[in-house]
């Protein structure tokens, strides 16, 4: 069994990529292997969020998670801020990372160029605290896209000075990993690239969201002008809304619109529709969990309690035996 270890950033609603990107992999992750999954609200505060929007996403991020089938007793679920030793570990890793180095970072360089009037100490080392987050519990497996590779790289490089610098094999390279083996990419509605929130609310179907407004941005998505002759290509934009219906429509459904496309007689109309049905009976029973769980603080107390706990045993033990390592003695 693995040790894996995952952060979420609290920014606003999950949506269908997020589920089939990362969620639908976490579930899966739970009955196998020992999981560590948090709410990386630490992280968060790069950006600035108020207080009141801090608390309300990581409500948001507990609740929708829950509701997606993470099983508390089955993994850790927990809140970073609840884990005081990721940020004792992340002041003594600090010491050990350069400047240099983390100015490399891409994410680093993105966000300079996007948000050059913000460009603060904790994005710069960022990368630092991520690795923490992973070191802390001893992760094997990180589950992480793309974008994040690199950190994960930085990851194994302080991992491997720590170990060089106090003459250990303490901390172990954790490596990334893919449930499928290849990365699922979901679509967006807008026809440009993946899903994504930053590419603007009509290009995402959020599940917290009610179902007049997911049949509409469905029944808006882009297509092209339609087949004028059998057995022709698909346009990108069309090939993503069946992309979307592969995921969440039966296969009966999907031929038969293929057939239909093949034979140039398709209404994209109906397409829409019966798409826009099939995203709505995945959503509803998720979106009702999502505002039982909202609604629950108890549940949500819980949730966060038994997380805390596990992450807390599992960081502070790291936390005392890096402390042993690096040569600090109690003197009382
Ligand atoms: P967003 O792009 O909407 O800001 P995030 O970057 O917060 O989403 O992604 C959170 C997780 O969901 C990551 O693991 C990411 O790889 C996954 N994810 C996000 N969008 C998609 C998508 N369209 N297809 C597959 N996975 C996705
Ligand atoms: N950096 C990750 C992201 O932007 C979130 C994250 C923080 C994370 N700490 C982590 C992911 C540790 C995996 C492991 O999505």
């Amino acid at each position: 069994m693995a040790r894996v270890v995952s952060g979420i950033r609290p920014t606003g609603k999950l949506h269908l990529g997020n589920y089939f990107g990362a969620v639908k992999s976490f579930l899966k992750m739970q009955e196998e292997h020992e999981c560590f999954f948090f709410i990386a609200d630490i992280h968060s505060l790069t950006t600035h969020p108020t207080p009141s929007d801090l608390h309300q996403n990581v409500l948001q991020v507990m609740a929708e998670h829950l509701a997606m089938g993470i099983d508390i007793e089955k993994c850790s679920l927990f809140i970073q801020s609840d884990v005081p030793a990721i940020s004792e570990l992340y002041t003594y890793l600090n010491m050990n990372a350069y400047i240099g180095e983390l100015e490399r970072s891409v994410t680093y360089k993105e966000k300079k160029a996007t948000q050059p009037k913000n460009i603060n100490a904790g994005l710069l080392t960022y990368p630092v605290l991520m690795a923490v987050d992973i070191l802390a519990h001893h992760a094997d497996l990180v589950p992480v896209g793309k974008d994040q590779q690199q950190h994960l790289e930085m990851t194994r490089t302080f991992a491997n000075r720590f170990n060089h610098m106090y003459g250990t094999d303490y901390f172990k390279e954790p490596q990334a990993y893919s449930n499928t083996g290849e990365l699922v990419k979901v679509p967006g509605l807008t026809g440009q690239g993946k899903m994504s929130k930053s590419s603007g609310d009509a290009d995402t179907i959020v599940f917290d969201e009610d179902e007049a407004a997911i049949r509409k941005k469905i029944m808006r998505a882009k297509t092209d002008t339609g087949p004028t002759e059998p057995n022709m290509e698909k346009s990108e934009e069309l090939q993503n809304l069946f992309d979307i219906m592969a995921l969440v429509s039966d296969y009966s459904t999907i031929a038969h619109f293929d057939d239909l496309h093949q034979k140039a007689t398709i209404r994209y109309g109906d397409l829409k529709k019966q798409l826009a049905d099939d995203v709505v009976s995945f959503v509803a029973p998720i979106r009702e969990r999502i505002t039982h769980y909202k609604n629950d603080a108890a549940a949500l107390a819980h949730a966060a309690k038994i997380g805390a706990e596990k992450a807390n045993e599992s960081a502070y033990k790291t936390m005392k035996e890096v402390k042993e390592i690096m040569g600090f003695r109690k003197f009382y």
